[in-house]
């Protein structure tokens, strides 16, 4: 891990990630005294600005900083932070960074240099060239974290990785999928490993099915543009909901080293043949009270075929799986935020209880982090009937005083001490790119179309359907 004498640069440090993101994440971990003695922040950005207006511009998402405490450390943070402006594709600007940290540096022993790249993909490559070429260390640790889009296909993101790994070792490189800085998304592992009772019963014997769903009440009002490019099926499904799809169900790693746990994940997403069109159910949203459609934006091209909601069917082809269809959903607009797994249960054999439901296991990733189990319990009282009860652990109820961290706090944590655990590795992304590549192209082709959803529902109307067609029932949801 870094000891000390660590600089942080953040490039890209006047954009939005960087500053609703990345520095209240190094702002709450500076706060907890988490960060390696004699850190420096430096910005790098392309915008010409003074420190006070850059430490304006930082200081905006930064939470509970008003006065006492929180107020001398926001004061004490922004003193670790500087900002040098500079081309993101010139080697001058680059050697000035260069020497600004050398400046940072002098007379450290051991000195540690850590780049997060908050930028756009488009300048991925063109930077870390940039880095490698005059700001490595010789002597000392260098890392390099990034962020997606990692290319748009198979062919585009081996394209990419493969100019990276050119210039920056596997052990240099953290990718990042904030979903698995995420506290219950790390949970998975505990529940799932640390409880026979949860593991035994994940398997087809058992489970009918399983949802993996995300659901954002808003829409990509300000960044249609980007969006437009990439649809949701690129921007949650490829990445965050297939790490969640690999982590529900791997089999157990041989020890909780990166190596094994990453190994693990890529076996069994080896074994999801890539997805076909006939499980595929996309949409679009259309404007809906004062709530503007998608195509009302005007960054989006008035005939874009772009998903903003889509369902998958995966399959997970192994002895555990086989049959058990996964559906991955996500979609913006929608009629509330939120993230969960629902693995359901099959009926109850022999039609012993009429009014019986299903079994479910709920973990829901946020809002309101839980996991919870759908049973059926004997009416209370003389008469012989069945009642859904759960059994739940909402965590703010069980672990009242407990903060939970923001995944970003936790991914720069373990970045900082070398943990490759919750990051992506290169053959990670290769076989996911596998299972999505061909349906993202017959989508780019339009031979698949969007189905239109007004803003606020629950999606397109043929939803329902296609969930029923996998299995699952609904009597159960709730
Ligand atoms: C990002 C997507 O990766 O994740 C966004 O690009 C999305 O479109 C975001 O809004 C959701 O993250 P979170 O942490 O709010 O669930």
């Amino acid at each position: 891990s870094l000891q000390e004498d660590t600089i942080i640069v953040v490039l890209g440090a006047s954009g939005d990630l960087a500053k609703k993101k990345t520095y209240p994440a190094l702002f709450n971990l500076h706060r907890l005294q988490l960060l390696p003695k004699n850190t420096s922040i430096v910005g790098y950005a392309r915008t010409k600005m003074d420190e006070p207006t850059f430490h304006g511009k930082i200081s905006e998402h930064l939470k509970n900083v008003d006065s006492g405490e929180g107020k001398k450390a926001k004061e004490d943070f922004l003193k670790l932070c500087t900002y040098v402006p500079g081309a993101y594709d010139q080697d001058d600007a680059f050697a000035k960074l260069n020497k600004e940290m050398e400046k940072i540096e002098s007379g450290a022993k051991n000195p540690n240099r850590v780049f997060y790249m908050a930028l756009p993909p488009n300048v991925f490559t063109v930077v870390a060239a940039g880095l490698k070429k005059n700001c490595y260390l010789e002597k000392g640790n260098n890392r390099i974290i990034i962020e997606k889009p990692f290319g748009k296909d198979l062919e585009s993101s081996r394209e990419m990785m493969g100019k990276l790994k050119d210039l920056w070792k596997e052990e240099e490189t953290f990718r990042i999928d904030h979903y698995l800085g995420k506290e219950m998304v790390k949970n998975l592992l505990v529940m799932r490993f640390g409880n026979p009772i949860i593991d035994a019963g994940l398997n087809n014997k058992l489970v009918d099915n399983v949802q993996i769903t995300f659901k954002e009440p808003f829409g990509t009002e300000g960044r249609g543009g980007y969006f437009d490019e990439f649809g949701i099926i690129r921007d949650i499904q490829q990445n965050h909901l297939s790490q969640v799809l690999s982590l529900i169900s791997m089999e157990r790693p041989k020890s909780f080293s990166a190596e094994h746990i990453r190994d693990e994940k890529v076996k069994v997403l080896k074994t999801v043949p890539a997805i076909e069109a006939k499980d595929v159910l996309l949409g679009q949203y259309a404007a809906h009270g004062d709530k503007p459609g998608y195509k009302d934006d005007d960054t989006v091209p008035k005939d874009s075929n772009c998903p903003t909601f889509a369902a998958l069917t995966l399959f997970v082809n192994n002895e555990r799986w086989k049959g058990v269809p996964f559906i991955l959903k996500a979609g913006k607009a929608l009629d509330e935020a939120k993230v969960e797994i629902r693995i359901q249960y099959k009926d109850i054999e022999g039609g012993l209880f009429e009014d019986a439901q299903r079994n479910e296991l709920v973990i829901r990733i946020q809002p309101n982090e839980a996991v919870y189990i759908k049973l059926n319990a004997k009416t209370p009282g003389l008469h012989m009937g069945t009642l859904p009860a759960d059994l739940d652990l909402t965590y703010k109820e069980r672990f009242e005083d407990a903060r939970i961290p923001e995944a970003y706090e936790a991914l720069i944590l373990d970045a900082l001490n070398g943990d490759h655990s919750n990051f992506v590795r290169d053959d990670e992304l290769d076989v996911s790119w596998k299972i999505f590549t061909p349906i993202l192209h017959a989508i780019d082709e339009g031979k698949i179309k969007p189905e239109s959803y007004p803003y606020g529902s629950r999606g397109p109307e043929n939803l329902n359907d296609f969930i029923a067609k996998y299995g699952f029932k609904r009597s159960n949801e709730g």
